[in-house]
């Protein structure tokens, strides 16, 4: 799936490209590249989420859990500028994300895979993913050559390269998931957002999953924060996890202490699905 020559082309460009890798022991650290102050949504009467502060270092792979209606969603959304916090502020790298301007927020470096893939139904999988790839991390649009080639590359690092001329139609749902995380790989992401990409996937697909999103993590340098509820694979990937209930959150650490932690057990895990 993660073809050799591909992952070494793209690792060899991107360390070129980045800065050095941030010291690991310094996740979370004094400079973190994720920052989440006081953040608070409101839709009429709902508090969808209230008052959220946490931070994300540089490198790090977070997980959000919690019941069904807790805000996970909604305080992705905001981060990825496509709701705007009714107060409060994100941050990345230490600068504003301007919220409200979905395209800003991505060449600012935050890419987002949501619950619902937003696939142009029509376009091929390369096209799709050149789509991406174009309205990513930079000012204004990659030229599309430049933009086709991250595209083969993101299409390799998920596994997708020989899909690339294929309709997007032809795609079964694990196959679509992985083609949004291409489109957002594409954009060159120093954030990535991840919405529930595991749901309704087999075991095998789980693990093929889980494996990417290391890669990404491990050969790439992307900061990954990850909406999931297939517990499984929060427990071997996630080097922290943050639970939200009621819009609030609840429990925050390591995900092995945080599952033992007997209010996450009442108010969701008690509740969960264990994949
Ligand atoms: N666009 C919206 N308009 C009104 N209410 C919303 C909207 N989006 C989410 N909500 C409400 O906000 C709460 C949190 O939703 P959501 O963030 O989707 O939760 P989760 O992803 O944790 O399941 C829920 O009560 C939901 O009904
Ligand atoms: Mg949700």
């Amino acid at each position: 799936m993660w073809t050799e020559q591909a992952r070494r082309a793209l690792f060899r460009r991107r360390s070129a490209e980045r800065p050095a890798a941030p010291d690991r022991s310094a996740r979370g650290g004094v400079v973190p590249l994720l920052q989440a102050e006081a953040i608070t949504k409101h839709f009429g009467n709902v508090l969808a989420v209230e008052d959220v502060t946490f931070r994300v270092g540089d490198g790090e792979i977070v997980a959000v859990v919690g019941p069904n209606g807790a805000g996970k969603s909604t305080l992705l959304k905001m981060i990825a500028g496509l709701e705007r916090p009714t107060s409060g502020r994100v941050r990345l790298g230490g600068q504003l994300v301007h919220s409200r301007v979905p395209h800003q927020v991505r060449r600012q470096g935050i890419s987002i895979v949501m619950q619902t893939p937003l696939t142009f139904t029509s376009m091929t999988v390369a096209d799709n993913a050149t789509l991406g790839a174009m309205f990513g991390l930079g000012d204004g649009v990659l030229p599309e050559r430049k933009a086709r080639q991250q595209a083969a590359e993101s299409l390799a690092l998920v596994g997708l390269e020989r899909r690339a001329g294929d309709p997007v139609t032809s795609l079964n749902l694990h196959e679509q998931r992985f083609l949004e995380l291409a489109k957002a790989l594409a954009g060159q992401p120093r954030l990535l957002l991840l919405d529930e990409v595991m749901a309704g996937l087999n075991e095998t697909e789980i693990a093929a999953s889980v494996q990417i999103v290391r890669n990404v993590r491990d050969e790439l340098g992307v900061t990954i924060l990850w909406v999931e509820h297939v517990m499984s694979a929060v427990i071997e990937l996630a080097e922290r996890v943050i639970v939200l209930n009621f819009g609030k959150i609840l429990a925050e650490g390591a995900p092995k202490a945080v599952m033992r932690d007997p209010e996450v057990i009442d108010a969701y895990l008690g509740k969960a699905q264990i994949a």
